[in-house]
C-alpha cells in the first residue's frame, strides 16, 4: 500500500490534476467527505489527508511514503529524513517580510510576528539583525495593524491580503512552490512503484 499525505484547500486542487496523469484518482471528494483516509480507483493507494504544516512529518515517520509540501512549510520543518525530488510547480507564492506601509526606520530592535519562526530566526541571523519573533499561527497581516508586532514574515501571492490590512512587501526571503517529498525508508523498500510514481510526475509537471 502507498499512502499519500495531501492538505485539503490549494494543495489538494493542484495536485489532483497531476495525480490524475499518474493514473491517481480519489474515490471520494476530502472538501465534503469527513474521512481522513481516502481509497483511490488504484487498489494499493491511498490518500491521507492532514494539516500543510503536518505533511512533512508524517512523511519522515512513514506514516504516508509521500506527500505534498509548500517549501515554506519544509524550510520551516527542517526536511530531516526526506527527500524532494519533484517541484510540482504549484501553489506557488513567495516569503516576505512585510510592514506598515511608509513606517518610518526603527532604530530599536524589531518584533517579527510569524508561524515561519525557524524561517525568520535564520533569515535574520544572516543579517546580523538582533530581533525578537513572536510564534503566530495565523492571520499575521493583523499583529502589526493592533501592535502586537512591527514586521510580518508570511507568504505573498497577490499582495491583497497585505494590502487590503495598510502593509506592503518589504524584503524577499524565498520563491515557494510545492514538492514531492518521499520518505528515505519507503524510497528503498518500495523503490520500483515510488519511481514511477516520479517520473508520471515529472511528467505531468513538464
Ligand atoms: P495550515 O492549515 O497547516 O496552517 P495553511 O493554511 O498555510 O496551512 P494552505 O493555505 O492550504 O495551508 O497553503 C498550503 C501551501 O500553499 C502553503 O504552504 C504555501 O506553500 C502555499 N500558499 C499559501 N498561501 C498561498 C497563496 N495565497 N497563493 C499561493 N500559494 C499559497
Ligand atoms: C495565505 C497567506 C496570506 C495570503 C496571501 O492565506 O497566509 O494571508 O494567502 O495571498 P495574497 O497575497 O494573494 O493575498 P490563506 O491561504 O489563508 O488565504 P487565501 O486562501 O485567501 O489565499
Amino acid at each position: 500500500m502507498l499512502k499519500i499525505a495531501l492538505s485539503k484547500g490549494r494543495i489538494f486542487k493542484e495536485t489532483l490534476p497531476l495525480l490524475a496523469q499518474a493514473g491517481i484518482e480519489p474515490l471520494e471528494n476530502p472538501e465534503t467527505s469527513r474521512k481522513l483516509i481516502l481509497k483511490t480507483k488504484h487498489d494499493d493507494v491511498e490518500l491521507v489527508i492532514i494539516r500543510a504544516t503536518d505533511v512533512p512529518t508524517y512523511v519522515e515517520y512513514g506514516a504516508a511514503d509521500v506527500g505534498v509540501a509548500g517549501k515554506d512549510v519544509l524550510l520551516e520543518h527542517g526536511g530531516e529524513g526526506l527527500y524532494e525530488p519533484v517541484d510540482l510547480k504549484i501553489a506557488t507564492c513567495r516569503l516576505m517580510v512585510a510592514g506598515p506601509v511608509n513606517a518610518p526606520p526603527l532604530h530599536r530592535r524589531l518584533r517579527i510576528a510569524t508561524k515561519f519562526v525557524n524561517i525568520a530566526r535564520r533569515y535574520y541571523a544572516e543579517k546580523g539583525e538582533q530581533v525578537e519573533i513572536i510564534k503566530l499561527y495565523g492571520s499575521m497581516e493583523l499583529a502589526p495593524l493592533v501592535g502586537l508586532a512591527d514586521r510580518i514574515v508570511d507568504v505573498v501571492d497577490t499582495g491583497k491580503t497585505l494590502k487590503a490590512n495598510g502593509l506592503e512587501p518589504l524584503e524577499h526571503i524565498a520563491d515557494i512552490s510545492s514538492r514531492l517529498i518521499i520518505n528515505k525508508a519507503a524510497m528503498k523498500i518500495k523503490h520500483a512503484q515510488l519511481k514511477k510514481l516520479i517520473q508520471q510526475l515529472q511528467q505531468a509537471v513538464n
